[in-house]
Formats: structure tokens, C-alpha cells, sequence
């Protein structure tokens, strides 16, 4: 099959200028997760996780990142092919050039990073997406609408199960609907419908005050399973109903293997990205004997500065930090 002939140099300025914008993403994602190590019981990193899993520009702007990506590894790898094509014969002696390590590695790492990001993304991501089970909020206002708080204000005053309050309360009124008329049955009909489906929603929310699963500042109910979600995305579908990043990061940080993982995973960028950030300045023709140095030295403080801020997540959190 042949490939679409596009310049190797045009290929190349794609794959830095994609690589300078995924750069950029990765200094934003690290700094943003540096909330988590906020002991505030996740109120920065949960309104921060809230503004991004709702705001339409961000919505726009994780497609752009998505596509960012494997437009990145298809330019990449493409490349790879190309020039082992133009080249079928290998070199006698291997180059004796003095490149960084990474750069030889860069196809390595990259693939190694991508199965890393499919990990990651089983890790959060995905549940996002309703891929993957994890662990989800909600705001606690969201879910009191007129139906719920009258249950939970009668069902309370009369020492009732929500369930057995709507039942007392649906056989009590049925005693009079014959007296009514036909428009007042529909709409009596109407509102026990509304108070019977929100039963299992005040049922839910009187649990989860009495396991005092509510975040400090009150506004989030946490700790909300798989099936409390479907069932509140069922029952209330615009709830918005969301995953807890800052209690899944700190869980998933509790357990050694998984800090080891990730630590891999961050020692792999730590290579790759040594090697993108100076080639990114060569091959947008942005190095010279003069700036070299410079963009040298700013190539290896981003990299330090983007791994020791990944690094630091897990590590303080298993330290209990
Ligand atoms: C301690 C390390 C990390 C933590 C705790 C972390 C946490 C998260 C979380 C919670 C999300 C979902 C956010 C959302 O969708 O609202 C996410 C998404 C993502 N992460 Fe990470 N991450 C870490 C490291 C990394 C690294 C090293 C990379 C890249 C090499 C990366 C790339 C991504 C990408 C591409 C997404 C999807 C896009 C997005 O939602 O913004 N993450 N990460």
C-alpha cells in the first residue's frame, strides 16, 4: 500500500508542534493535580475536576487533546516507516552521534507511554466516560428537589422508611380520591408518581448522611457506588452525578503497586520528554549555537519540574504527607 506522500520536514514540524502543545498539557495536568495534595478533603481538586467535567470549552479542548495525541503517535510512527523505507539497508556501524539516550529510545518510550495512558485512563479517565466502575459525588443541593425533602421532612416527623411513609401516605389518599374529580385524580395520580420515584433518591440521601458520607464543607455527597449512581442517573438524571478523582487518587495512591506503576510510568516520560523538549526547538528551526544552551538548560528544569510535580502525588500521598 502506498502512503500519501507528505515532506518528511512537514511531518516533523507537526510532530513538534503537536509534541509543544501536549508540552503544555502535561505542565497544566501536573500543576492541577498538585490540589490533591491539599488535605481539604478534595474541596480545590473536586471544584476544579467539576469546572472541567462541565464547562463546554474544556469538553471542546479534551477532543483537541485526544486527537492531539494520536495524531502525535500516527506522524510519529508513520515517519518511522517512511524512513526505514527510504533506507531498507541498515547502517554498518551504529551512529556514534552524541544524542541524548532517550532520543534512540523516543520510539520505545513513546510506545511504552501510550500503554501507560491506556492504564491511566482505566485508572480515571474511562470512569468518566461510564467505561470503568469507580467512585462518584454529587452536590448534596442537587438532590434536594420539593419531592425528596417532603419525604424526609414527613417520613422523619412520623419515624417512617421513606418507602413506608409514601405507602401510608398513597393508601391514606386513595380513601378520598373517589370524592374527587377527574382532573383532580390525574393530578393527585401525577404527584404520588413524582414522590414514588423519588423514594429510592431520599432513601439514598438519609444513608448517606447517616455514614456521614458528605464532604467537609457539606457540599458533596462521596463514597456514592456504581449502582447508587445508575440509580440516581435514572432517577434524577440531571443531578450530575460525578467521579471523585480526589478520593479515587488518594485510594489508588494508598496501595504500593500502584505507586510503583505509576512511578515506571514517570520515569518513561522522564526520557521521552528530555529528548522531545530540545528536538521540538530543532526541528521548528528555533536553535542556535547562541540560544542552544539555553534551550538546553529550560529542557531539563520542564522535565524535572513535570516528573518531580507527577512524583510527588503519589509519593506524599503513600506517606501519608
Ligand atoms: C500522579 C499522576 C497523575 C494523576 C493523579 C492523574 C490524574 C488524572 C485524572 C483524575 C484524570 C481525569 C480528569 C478528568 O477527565 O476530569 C486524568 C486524565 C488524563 N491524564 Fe492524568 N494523571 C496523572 C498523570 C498523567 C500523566 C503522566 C499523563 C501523560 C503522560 C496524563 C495524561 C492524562 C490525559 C491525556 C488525560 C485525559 C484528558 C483529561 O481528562 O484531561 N496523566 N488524569
Amino acid at each position: 500500500m502506498d502512503l500519501p506522500k507528505i515532506h518528511s520536514i512537514t511531518k516533523k514540524i507537526f510532530v513538534a508542534l503537536v509534541g509543544g502543545f501536549l508540552l503544555m498539557f502535561l505542565l497544566f495536568h501536573m500543576t492541577a493535580n498538585l490540589f490533591i495534595l491539599r488535605h481539604d478533603d478534595g474541596q480545590w481538586y473536586s471544584a476544579f475536576c467539576h469546572f472541567m467535567g462541565t464547562n463546554w470549552v474544556v469538553k471542546i479542548f479534551e477532543i483537541v487533546l485526544l486527537g492531539a495525541i494520536a495524531l502525535h503517535m500516527l506522524l510519529t510512527i508513520w515517519l518511522a516507516i517512511t524512513n526505514r523505507l527510504a533506507r531498507p539497508v541498515r547502517y554498518h556501524q551504529a551512529s556514534q552521534s552524541k544524542t541524548h539516550p532517550g532520543s534512540k529510545l523516543m520510539m520505545w518510550t513513546g510506545i511504552l507511554i501510550f500503554v501507560c495512558l491506556i492504564v491511566h485512563f482505566c485508572d480515571f479517565y474511562f470512569v468518566k466516560l461510564g467505561l470503568v466502575k469507580g467512585e462518584y459525588m454529587v452536590e448534596a443541593e442537587k438532590l434536594q428537589t420539593e419531592e425528596v425533602m417532603t419525604i424526609q421532612q414527613f417520613a422523619s416527623q412520623q419515624g417512617m422508611e421513606p418507602q413506608e411513609f409514601v405507602d401510608a401516605f398513597e393508601a391514606q389518599v386513595m380513601q378520598y380520591a373517589p370524592q374527587l374529580t377527574y382532573d383532580d385524580q390525574q393530578e393527585m395520580k401525577k404527584n404520588l408518581e413524582q414522590l414514588r420515584a423519588a423514594v429510592p433518591v431520599a432513601e439514598f440521601v438519609k444513608k448517606a448522611y447517616a455514614e456521614g458520607n458528605l464532604s467537609a464543607d457539606r457540599k458533596w455527597i462521596r463514597h456514592i457506588n456504581y449502582d447508587e449512581r445508575q440509580m440516581l442517573r435514572e432517577a434524577m438524571p440531571e443531578c450530575g452525578v460525578e467521579p471523585d478523582f480526589y478520593y479515587m487518587a488518594r485510594e489508588k495512591f494508598s496501595h504500593l503497586y500502584s505507586i510503583i506503576i505509576y512511578l515506571i510510568f514517570f520515569g518513561v516520560i522522564f526520557f521521552h520528554l528530555r529528548h522531545a523538549f530540545p528536538s521540538a526547538f530543532q526541528t521548528l528551526g528555533l536553535n542556535n549555537y547562541k540560544y542552544n544552551p539555553i534551550i538546553e538548560a529550560l529542557g531539563k528544569i520542564y522535565t524535572w519540574v513535570v516528573v518531580l510535580g507527577f512524583a510527588a502525588v503519589p509519593i506524599l500521598i503513600y506517606f501519608g504527607l
